[in-house]
């Protein structure tokens, strides 16, 4: 197959890589040339241009088989995601029109799931964020969904990724910044990459264009209990405590659910690399000890 991956960063790359590897054609589309270098070592044919800015697409040939949009907008703010997340597929979209691709995935978040009672959430529990950064993913999903059937896109409802050199709390530990947030009960629900590359190919495979996945893996877990396991692992002490205003994390857009992955398990058979953090945490503590990076 000719792959596009949009937006081709962290996620981006070991796909391609992957997708490579498995003998298709990849092309990975950047705004910088310095990434040039990296895509090519790889074996993905770098294309630049700047999904926001419609004439820089006008300049590529839309003949792809199957297209992945992995743009992040790199932590800004609603501002920000109304320009990479909602114009950037609109634009993509009109590009595309005159030869959609087989498939169209959209790798959106779990944040879209606005629950804040700890409860489970499947693919068709409500959708209804508090935060203005998630609204605006809910937005984008229904552009791309109205856009079906002619434009075969799939949604990913992405959770927290982690792997090789990420993982938001887990970095914080490292760097002794981590805080447990009241009394910590807050559900985390994560990922990681090389799953994430796993779920997005079956996804190109066997994924229902016009319908939403959640990608998460096995095992959502309290903050206490990830920091807990983070500390019992690497023998350090547990982090401090700090007082959580249930007001305060729910104006931050901070959500507290359980995502269910059973949609993917039952109707694309995806067999996790790793089912959970455990799995996940304790390959990269390897890595890194190999790598001199951790002292304990
Ligand atoms: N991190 C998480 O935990 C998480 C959770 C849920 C969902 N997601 C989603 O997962 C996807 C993959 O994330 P990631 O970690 O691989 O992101 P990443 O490493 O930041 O890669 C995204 C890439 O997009 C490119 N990009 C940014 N703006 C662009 C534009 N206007 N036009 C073209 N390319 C652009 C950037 O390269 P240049 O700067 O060179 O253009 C960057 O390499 C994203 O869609 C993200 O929203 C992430």
């Amino acid at each position: 197959m000719r792959v596009l991956i949009v937006g081709c960063g962290y996620v981006g790359v070991s796909l391609g890589t992957e997708l490579v590897r498995l003998g298709h054609e990849v092309f990975g589309l950047r705004r910088s040339a310095a990434a040039e270098t990296e895509l090519k070592h790889a074996g993905i044919q770098p294309l630049l241009a700047d999904i926001t800015q419609p004439s820089t697409l006008a300049k590529l040939p839309p003949d792809f088989d199957w297209v992945v949009n992995c743009t992040a907008s790199g932590n800004g703010g609603a501002a920000d995601y109304r320009k990479i997340y909602l114009e950037g597929n609109r634009n993509l979209i009109a590009w595309l029109a005159d030869c959609p691709p087989g498939k169209f995935i959209y790798t959106s978040s779990t944040s879209v799931y606005g629950q804040n009672d700890g409860s489970v959430v499947t693919e068709k529990s409500p959708a209804e964020p508090e935060a203005d950064t998630a609204k605006v993913l809910l937005e984008t999903e229904k552009l791309l969904l109205a856009a079906s059937p002619d434009f075969p896109a799939v949604i990913l409802r992405v959770a927290g990724i982690y792997g090789p050199a990420r993982g938001h709390w887990f970095k914080q530990f490292l760097k002794n910044e981590a805080r447990i947030e009241g009394d910590g009960a807050r559900i985390l629900n994560m990922i990681h990459r090389d799953d994430l590359i796993g779920v997005i190919i079956a996804v190109l495979k066997n994924g229902r264009p016009g319908k939403i996945y959640n990608a998460a893996d096995d095992a959502p877990v309290s903050q206490l209990n990830f920091l807990k396991w983070l500390a019992a692992k690497l023998k350090r002490p547990m982090p401090a405590s700090v007082s959580a205003d249930a007001e305060v994390l729910r104006r931050r857009g901070v959500t507290n659910k359980r995502v269910s992955n059973a949609k993917l398990k039952a109707e694309l058979k995806y067999e996790f690399l790793f089912p959970d953090f455990r799995a996940g945490y304790a390959a990269e503590i390897a890595r890194l000890k190999t790598a001199g990076a951790l002292d304990a």
